[in-house]
């Protein structure tokens, strides 16, 4: 296996309806999480993208939160629809997607 050029932390963490912290769990990264992988197959990039899900990340206000190496960049907010974007934008582009950043005094 060779190392892969970026890796995509989807954080999957569950903590359950009502908890003080909530969690990206609770506010929807699961379907994130398939669309990361349904795209990482369908441009055939899996040699050079890693995908994978995690426990907290940190900055669970923000959720789903999806962190990507090796930049250290924070996405938050991120839904099903802003997967392309990330794919085209940062991940085969290099670019980060500035919408989707987490404010600095969260991740700077
Ligand atoms: S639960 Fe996702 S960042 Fe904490």
């Amino acid at each position: 296996m060779s190392k892969p050029e970026k890796h995509v932390f989807v954080c999957a963490q569950n903590r359950g309806p009502g908890h003080p912290r909530g969690s990206c769990m609770q506010s929807g990264c699961a379907p994130v999480f398939e669309e990361f992988l349904f795209e990482l197959q369908r441009r055939n990039l899996t040699d050079k993208i890693a995908i994978t899900n995690t426990g907290c990340l940190g900055p669970c206000g923000t959720g789903p939160n999806v962190l990507v190496y090796p930049e250290g960049v924070m996405y938050g907010r991120v839904g099903k629809e802003d997967v392309a974007a990330i794919f085209d934008q940062h991940l085969v582009g290099d670019a980060p997607v500035a919408r989707l950043l987490v404010p600095a005094e969260v991740w700077g």
